[in-house]
């Protein structure tokens, strides 16, 4: 049976009369605000939390305030042009290839959440290969993660129409700490072509979500060169760390992908709602996602001069997210952002330290 307590204090229905603001928060601090569970609270360790700051939350409010629906250059230029920069400063800070920025055929987008950059890059990288094969040959593509890959790509797959039993989730338990085997990928790829189906897609992950393994980026993107397959590289929350010289490595092979993205609303004090994706190749993403009615036509967006990253998401209007980005990476700079994640991890570091030492684990 749904549990419902709110229910049970709140009305059937809307007032018809309008009724005070005084009365309204009273109610959202005496009804609504015991039933929250409080992911800012310095004693909640579920999940990732504290994800917000101060920078943040000014970048959300500015961004509520101008409410500009920006899904095209010409409905908000400085909205499309500030998240191309934005995006291109986070890359440089990654240290991402020079074909991951805007400046070329490539380009960064801010979407609401790691899920839905998943899904666009899979439809982008489907539509691509049939286009080349054929509508038909749907059920025969294939597509490749691990086990320890983060539930949103098996998503992904469902609302990409993928046969469900075209899904590999390669076992990682013989590997080197919960990352994907280049050999079984390697294996289960030339399977799957001698029985007649069409590998296309794989995507790894640095940082899985239960073990934060990092798959070898650089072995799995030689593979995937020879079979042509999209490689999407899903670094949801522990992208972040690699804006550290010290940690960058975990990117290394980057450069074989074809698409990546990182949550800045998850380790980078970006409140939610902020998803980083950056394709190499963001023509193939537009194909793929882009529609033209007549009441959205400009002439800004004839020809390739502008961005209209309607073209590169699920819905057409879009909120000013890269503002709070933009605000996390001025208000803080790069030195303390870095800082941040250090002493995150030397936290870490140091409760593994206490597990260790108690015999009760
Ligand atoms: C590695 C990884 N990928 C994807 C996701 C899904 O993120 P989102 O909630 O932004 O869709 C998560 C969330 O924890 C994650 O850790």
């Amino acid at each position: 049976m749904l549990r419902k307590i709110l229910q049970k204090l709140i009305p059937d229905s809307a007032p018809v009369q309008p009724e005070s603001l005084q009365a309204v928060l009273q109610e959202v601090e005496t009804k609504i605000l015991p039933g929250i569970t409080h992911w800012q609270s310095p004693n909640y360790f579920a999940y990732f939390p504290i994800n917000a700051s101060i920078a943040g939350f000014l970048g959300e409010m500015l961004s509520a305030g101008i409410n500009t629906l920006g899904f095209s250059w010409i409905t908000s230029p400085a909205a499309t042009e500030l998240e191309m920069i934005v995006l291109d400063w986070l890359a440089n800070l990654l240290k991402l290839p020079n074909d991951f920025h805007s400046k070329g055929p490539s380009g960064g987008v801010i979407q609401g959440t790691a899920s839905e950059a998943v899904l666009v890059v899979l439809l982008a990288a489907r539509d691509r290969i049939l286009r080349e094969i054929g509508k038909d040959a749907l059920g025969k593509l294939v597509v490749y993660g691990s086990d320890q890959t983060h539930s949103c790509f098996e998503k992904a797959c469902q609302l990409a129409g993928i046969h469900p039993e075209n899904l590999r989730l390669l076992k990682t338990e013989n590997y080197n700490e919960y990352a994907l085997s280049p050999d079984s990928l390697d294996d289960a790829i030339s399977q799957d072509i001698a029985a007649g189906l069409i590998p296309f897609f794989l995507c790894a992950t640095v940082g899985t979500t239960s073990s934060t393994a990092v798959d070898p980026l650089h072995e799995l993107g030689k593979i995937i060169k020879r079979y042509g397959i999209w490689f999407h590289v899903d670094a949801a929350y522990a992208g972040s760390a690699c804006i550290c010289p010290e940690y960058r490595h975990h990117l290394n092979g980057i450069e074989e992908a074809d698409s990546f993205n990182m949550n800045c609303h998850k380790w980078f004090l970006t409140n939610f709602d902020c998803s980083a994706l950056w394709i190499k190749d963001r023509n193939v993403l537009i194909q793929s996602l882009s529609t033209n009615p007549e009441y959205l036509k400009n002439k800004a967006s004839q020809g390739t001069t502008v961005i209209d990253y309607k073209d590169w998401e699920i819905p057409l209007g879009r909120r000013f997210r890269s503002l709070k980005l933009w605000m996390v990476l001025r208000l803080y700079g790069v030195e303390n952002l870095q800082s941040y994640i250090r002493n995150h991890i030397k936290l870490a570091q140091q409760f593994e330290d206490l597990v260790a030492q108690d015999t009760r684990f």
